[in-house]
Formats: structure tokens, C-alpha cells, sequence
């Protein structure tokens, strides 16, 4: 059975009073439930909210990136075993505006998954269509592609570790939500993709979330669908009140 999980990705947000009321105000609030919630802050506050989640066991904590590279002579670069030596829990991998703004392909994700589970960081694996792809029928096989190209290369057990979150680039921060019925079409192809591949069992215990202007109006819908496992939320994560409300829709 796949987990349900609500993740907030904040992108580049918050300075750091404001990332740590945040996450106070939302653990304050955290109601009682199994479904694993994540903060995906910024890489410099990460290790204090990991710190102010240590007690929460459902509560993780998400780089928003790695680096392909394990150390070295990379300026600026944040590898996977820096990120676990603060003690997050997972990374965000081949987000659409990683892809989009510094040109990331699935040959450098798929090394960035082989990092992140090297040193035991959950993968939160992007994928996701533009518009113009879409409108020329031409999604599926771009997930499909970006889903074989960067994890296909997996064993069983390092696979059933590996979130997917379905990201239509069409729907990040436009309120061009897709419609729960052309979420759960992806999804549910994402999980054949899986099921072909793996099998079923393991393809049923993989969490699929859904992400692009998921929000407390739209969400109940999407969240009723069988193969949406949960939500990568970026606007709505930034306001307490709203996140908490999605923990609590999808608990
Ligand atoms: O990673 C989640 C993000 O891309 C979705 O952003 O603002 O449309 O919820 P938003």
C-alpha cells in the first residue's frame, strides 16, 4: 500500500524568521494523522527544521535538490551526503523548474536518484508535461521518457523507495489546476508504467503525488482519486493555515 504524503515545496522563499515560524505554526497545528508531511525549505534552514521535527515521526524533512556529484571541486554545489549529514530525510530530484532554468535531463537526474539513495535520502522524483506538449498529445511519451531514462535503471528495492510526484508544468503557479480526471489518467499510466516494469505489488506501494496549483478548494477532488497518493504543493505550502488544511484532506 502506498504511503499518503503532503510535501510542501517553498522553492525560493522565506528568509529565516519566517521559514521557522512557519514550521512551528504548522506543527502546532498538525493534526493526528499517518500521513507523512514534508517541509521542503530552502538548503539553509534545513538542519534547524529538522531539528524542530525530530520529535514528529510522520514529519519529514526535504532537500529541494542534489548534486549529481558526491564532493569535490564543485563550487556551490550541495551534495546528497551533505544533505543527510544535517539530517534531512528526502530530496526533491528533476523538479520542472530545475529542468526548465539549469537545464536538467534525465541522464544527470538519474545520477542525482543514484546520490540520494546512496546516503539514504527518500527520492522525490518530477515529472510532468508543458502545455505545448500536451496540446500536441505528446505527454505520455514524455513521461514516459523522463520516468525509464532516470529510474528504470533501478533494482526492487531501491525502486520501492522512490516517491513520483506528476507536476504538469502548465498547472506550477498558474491556478490552471488539472482536473482530477486528467490527474488520475497520468497517474494511473504512471503506475502501469511501474507495474510493467516492477509488478504490481511493488507498483501499488510506490506513492504517486500530484502537484500544479493543488490547493484547500481544489484538492478534495484530486485526492479522492485511486492513484493519487498525496500532494507537492509549492504556493499553498507557504501559508500555515492552508498547508494544514491539506494534511487534514488527505489524511
Ligand atoms: O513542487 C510543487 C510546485 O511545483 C507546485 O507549485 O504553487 O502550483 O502549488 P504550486
Amino acid at each position: 500500500m502506498s504511503e499518503k504524503i503532503i510535501a510542501g515545496n517553498w522553492k525560493m522563499n522565506k528568509n529565516r524568521n519566517e521559514a521557522l515560524d512557519l514550521v512551528s505554526s504548522v506543527l502546532q497545528d498538525l493534526p493526528d494523522t499517518s500521513t507523512k508531511v514534508v517541509f521542503a525549505p530552502p538548503y539553509l534552514y534545513l538542519e534547524e527544521v529538522a531539528r524542530m521535527c525530530a520529535d514528529f515521526s510522520n514529519v519529514k524533512v526535504a532537500a529541494q535538490n542534489c548534486s549529481h556529484y558526491d564532493k569535490g571541486a564543485y563550487t556551490g554545489e550541495i551534495s546528497a551526503q551533505m544533505i543527510a549529514s544535517v539530517n534531512a530525510d528526502m530530496v526533491i530530484i528533476g523538479h520542472s523548474e530545475r529542468r526548465e532554468y539549469f537545464g536538467e535531463e534525465e541522464l544527470i537526474l538519474s545520477e542525482k536518484v543514484n546520490k540520494a539513495l546512496k546516503y539514504n535520502l527518500q527520492p522525490i522524483y518530477c515529472v510532468g508535461e508543458s502545455l505545448d506538449q500536451r496540446k500536441a498529445e505528446e505527454h505520455f511519451d514524455i513521461i514516459e521518457n523522463q520516468i525509464a531514462k532516470a529510474l528504470f535503471h533501478l533494482d526492487e528495492e531501491s525502486m520501492k523507495k522512490v516517491v513520483i510526484a506528476y507536476e504538469p508544468v502548465w498547472a506550477i503557479g498558474t491556478g490552471e489546476t488539472a482536473t482530477p480526471e486528467q490527474a488520475q489518467e497520468i497517474h494511473a499510466f504512471i503506475r502501469k508504467l511501474l507495474t510493467d516494469q516492477y509488478g504490481e505489488e511493488i507498483a501499488k506501494s510506490i506513492s504517486i503525488l500530484y502537484g500544479g496549483s493543488c490547493k484547500p478548494a481544489n484538492a478534495e477532488g484530486l485526492f479522492a482519486q485511486p492513484d493519487i497518493d498525496g500532494g507537492l504543493i509549492g504556493g499553498a505550502s507557504l501559508v500555515a493555515e492552508d498547508f494544514v488544511k491539506l494534511i487534514e484532506m488527505r489524511s
